[in-house]
């Protein structure tokens, strides 16, 4: 599986609930595929295994808890990640924070399972504290610019490179994305320009009127 350059992560945003999920993960596919360009999708877990099951692109789970199969109520393992098909797991979103043990023990599960991990930080330090426990990838996302119009290489293009150098000192064998704010062409070409592997978004295509429009847009620069 080639690694995605650009990974769209559905949130809990109510355009991407029922049947507007799978709607909005074929139309991500279709983009991808006519343009070659490696794409993932994070869709709710109430829909992910279903997802899953029909699409030819990476889907990944939004979280995963750190427990073995076994007398679990109310979680989602690794393993079931693993028995329906998706191929990895974000981890530790600035929306969805874990203790840094709980990462650790994470990315060891999903890694003995072949289920691919990308950490979230909020600084390039974090990025390169967590770079130690070998992930896929890493995401720098500054929660302060989630969501909004602003985006990060724009606002912060230092922490994207500060990241970059940071998470590959520790270990050149890690995917760097950043996130937050990224909603246009020039975004992500900023992105790669200041090294990073690819970007990791939401709202720019979730919430959009025309999803595929505003996808194509995204890699438009690639
Ligand atoms: O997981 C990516 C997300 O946190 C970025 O959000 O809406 O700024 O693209 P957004």
């Amino acid at each position: 599986m080639k690694a995605p350059v650009v990974v769209i992560n559905f949130k809990a945003y109510q355009e991407a609930e029922g049947d507007r999920a799978f709607r909005l993960a074929k139309a991500c596919q279709k983009v991808s595929s006519e343009s070659g360009v490696p794409m993932a999708v994070c869709p709710p877990h109430l829909w992910l295994g279903a997802i899953a099951r029909i699409l030819e692109m990476p889907v990944y789970a939004q979280s995963v808890d750190p427990l073995p199969p076994g007398p679990g109520t109310g979680f989602v393992t690794p393993s079931m990640l693993h028995s329906t098909d998706v191929a990895g797991t974000l981890v530790n979103h600035s929306e969805h924070r874990i203790p840094k043990d709980d990462i650790g023990k994470i990315v060891e599960m999903c890694s003995a399972l072949k289920l691919h991990t990308c950490i979230c930080a909020e600084t390039a330090e974090e990025a390169s504290d967590l770079a130690g426990f070998h992930p896929n990838a890493v995401a720098v996302e500054p929660p302060a610019l989630i969501g909004g119009n602003v985006s990060v290489t724009s606002a912060d293009p230092g922490i994207v490179s500060g990241t970059v150098d940071a998470v590959k000192a520790v270990d050149p064998k890690v995917l760097v994305y950043c996130g937050a704010g990224v909603k246009t062409g020039d975004d992500v070409k900023a992105s790669m320009d200041l090294g990073a592997n690819g970007v990791l978004l939401a709202s720019g295509v979730v919430k959009a009127k025309d999803p595929e429009q505003v996808l194509r847009d995204l890699i438009s620069k690639i």
